[in-house]
């Protein structure tokens, strides 16, 4: 199996052009904005603003703000270079990352303008911890600590009193990091909206060091500041999140909940006309979850992949094995249209998934999930009726081959489960033997050459399989008949 590379994608010219370009006008942005926090804190007031830009060291510190930012945004183009290429290529995603800043930056801005130990410090890092990865949440917290620190230090009219300069830095650093943690893992909004409470202690523990002697005098007041900045954060998180995974397509926990739901539009319909693939994609759902947590992936990504990754069935569903009663369509038709048929519920699907704004690694794997395979029974039945040779790759789905691990464990889930449904002998060892075969044959065909799947994962992926089908697929006990009173039950 070939070593890929994490980065797939090739960078040309025109893409740093491209994203560079993108860095350059949100830093932009921020400069703006940094002008309109000079005037919103001079009161509105041009003349204010004038009086404080004529004093030499404010010049300079106007000027040194303006350089950091640039000096940021270098820092933020280098970080997600450095660490995930392909994640920087899409213009949408910096656009993602500058707009978690500066909402986060706005809304503490506007909630310390009434009380700066009232800031909701941790939204930028749960909002990233969500929307991206707990790595990247806490660089992202980093960088939002230091803009808001820049902003407290340099664009104050009036000098900030007291400690409350570096607030951002001590309480917004590592109570955040704190929250990261806590967050990390929770599938449940409602747990999520507890944990407010639990980032509010390490937030009102922090003021007491910073400000110990004023809260001597007033305790009140800074202990419900506290609790206001740990339950706004995670309020704020529920209220803006969704907006982000609707504008940015990102696949959170939360989405992966909703979109798993029976009741979500394409799974109803798919139930209501190919309940035969509905039953299936259940079953495969089952399996990838169990190959998903054994292998270290995510389990309800893999469930939500399973489920949908036949939704193209929903179109010519009479075509397919598994919702067919003794009525086969397939025998009224040739070889070739049959085929156009079958691999169309890839390509189809996947249209689908767009069509309805899913998240794209759905429509990934349901266009990946057959890989580049034959479709041999039709193969044979074409070579029975033509005296010259067929090309193979008119009976063959079009691909491409799985290029993610879910989108393997959905390839082998889904044949492994069809394969064992049609296994009369169902003990351990013959699932076993038809799982191998299974795998082996796709590797023979090089279905795993575009991922970064490995020959541990692939053993791991075998034996869950075959445990799991082993124990679904089990023989069904003989019931003696009983006669009741005339009555025959079974
Ligand atoms: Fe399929
Ligand atoms: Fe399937």
């Amino acid at each position: 199996m070939k070593k890929q590379s994490k980065k797939l994608l090739a960078w040309e010219i025109r893409d740093y052009v491209r994203t560079i370009s993108w860095f350059a006008l949100h830093t932009a942005i921020f400069v703006l904005s940094f002008v309109a926090i000079l005037y919103i804190n001079s009161g509105f007031s041009f003349s204010k603003i004038i009086d404080h830009v004529q004093n030499g060291s404010n010049v300079n510190n106007l000027i040194y703000l303006v350089i950091a930012m640039c000096l940021v945004s270098v820092g933020i183009y280098l970080y997600f270079y450095n660490e995930n290429r392909d994640f920087l290529f899409k213009t949408k995603n910096i656009n993602m990352i500058f707009l978690l800043l500066e909402i986060s930056v706005a809304i503490n801005y506007g909630v310390g303008k009434y009380m700066v130990y009232a800031r909701p410090f941790a939204i930028c890092a749960l909002l990233s911890l969500l929307l991206m990865d707990k790595r990247r949440a806490i660089f992202m917290n980093t960088v939002a600590c230091f803009l808001m620190f820049m902003i407290d230090a340099f664009l104050s009219i009036d000098v900030m009193e007291g400690h409350l300069l570096y607030s951002s830095l001590l309480i917004g650093f590592s109570t955040s990091i704190l929250a990261v943690y806590l967050v990390h893992g929770m599938s449940s909004r409602l747990k999520v909206f507890l944990m407010g409470f639990a980032i509010s202690v390490p937030i009102i523990i922090c003021t007491v060091c910073l400000e110990f002697s004023a809260i001597v005098a007033s305790p009140v007041i800074f202990i419900v500041a506290g609790f206001t900045s740990g339950m706004l954060s995670v309020v704020l998180l529920m209220a803006i999140l969704p907006v982000f995974e609707k504008i940015f397509n990102r696949v959170t926990t939360y989405r992966l909940s909703e979109i798993t739901d029976h009741k979500a539009p394409l799974l109803k319909q798919l139930r209501e006309v190919a309940p035969g693939t509905f039953n299936h994609s259940l079953v495969v759902s089952t399996l990838a979850e169990s190959c998903a947590t054994a292998i270290g992936e995510d389990p309800l990504l893999a469930r939500a992949c399973a489920y949908y990754h036949d939704i193209g069935k929903i179109e010519n569903p009479e075509y397919f094995t598994e919702n067919q009663s003794g009525y086969n369509p397939h025998g009224e038709i040739t070889p070739e249209l049959s085929v156009d048929i079958i691999r169309s519920h890839a390509t189809y699907g996947a249209k689908l998934i767009r069509k309805h704004r899913l998240p794209q690694i759905l429509s990934d794997v349901a266009l990946q999930h057959h890989g580049t395979l034959h479709i041999r029974y039709f193969y044979m039945q074409a070579s029975k009726f033509s005296e010259e040779a067929l090309d193979l790759k008119d009976f063959s789905y079009k691909g491409p081959r799985p290029r993610t691990k879910i989108a393997a464990i959905i390839m082998l889930a889904d044949a492994c489960e069809a394969k064992a449904r049609s296994l009369t002998d169902r003990s351990h060892e013959s699932v076993d033997l038809a799982v191998k075969e299974i795998i082996e044959e796709r590797m023979d065909f090089d279905q795993f050459y575009e991922c970064d799947i490995t020959m541990k994962d692939l053993d791991i992926i075998r034996k869950t399989l075959t445990n799991s089908l082993a124990g679904v697929h089990h023989d069904r006990v003989e019931y003696p008949k009983l006669k009741i009173g005339g009555n025959k039950y079974e």
